[in-house]
């Protein structure tokens, strides 16, 4: 049961990293613009923050196989913990095979169908990302397709791991969890949100008044 935070955010990711709970870091080219700022350095400064098994995510941009393999040789020599993510298309699957066939680690993404799956899988993948909010902005139960995935990998002993992704709220990180997912890559904001609770700061409240009722 993983947490990874998806953002771009260096600063924020090292803030984070300080609990001890993160346990990789996915980006996107969304992301990355939003960082405004070099890829291939954000990578490089976020990689080092973790060690060699935790998983960083960079994202390749190109309308080939070729190409996207091409680029992923500038993030995969920047740190091992670097994941290559590669979107659920046909150019996007053969670059998959290539790199995981060279044992480099691969994130299939934009993931919405179980079809989509059992192709990345196939394709070597050692992540999907199922994107659940989005499936839900189509009408399409992204939980249960998560439900699915996990079906068919445990029936066919597929080690891929399901990481899901476009969570917008604490509700679909349980729901993902409970749906057979092995990873959730969270906004910062939502894992935030995960370990604050109302009546934690009401008794937190109580206990201080109290601590110093018996200290005066
Ligand atoms: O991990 C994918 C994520 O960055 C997309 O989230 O909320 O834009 O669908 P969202």
């Amino acid at each position: 049961m993983k947490i990874f935070l998806d953002t771009s955010d260096v600063d924020v990711i090292k803030h984070h990293f300080q609990t001890g709970l993160v346990d990789g870091v996915t980006t996107n080219p969304t992301l990355m613009m939003q960082a405004g700022r070099n890829p291939v350095k954000v990578i490089s400064e976020i990689s080092s923050l973790f060690t060699a098994n935790a998983s960083i995510s960079a994202e390749v941009v190109a309308d080939t196989a070729e190409e996207m393999i091409l680029q992923s040789e500038q993030y995969h020599s920047i740190n091992e913990n670097v994941t290559i993510k590669v979107p659920c298309t046909y150019e996007g699957l053969k670059a998959c095979k290539v790199l995981s066939d060279r044992n480099i680690k691969v994130n299939v993404t934009l993931i919405f169908s179980l079809s989509q799956s059992i192709l990345a899988a196939k394709a070597g993948a050692t992540y999907i990302s199922p994107f659940v909010g989005r499936c839900e902005d189509n009408n399409i139960d992204g939980i249960d397709l998560i439900s699915s995935i996990r079906r068919v990998f445990l029936n066919n002993l597929i080690s891929t791991n399901i990481l899901a992704a476009s969570i917008r709220n604490i509700d679909r990180i349980h729901d993902s969890f409970k749906a057979g997912a092995d990873i959730v890559t969270l906004p910062p904001k939502i894992f935030e949100e995960m370990y604050k609770h109302n009546l934690t700061d009401q008794g937190l409240a109580q206990f201080d008044k109290d601590w110093k009722e018996l200290n005066k």
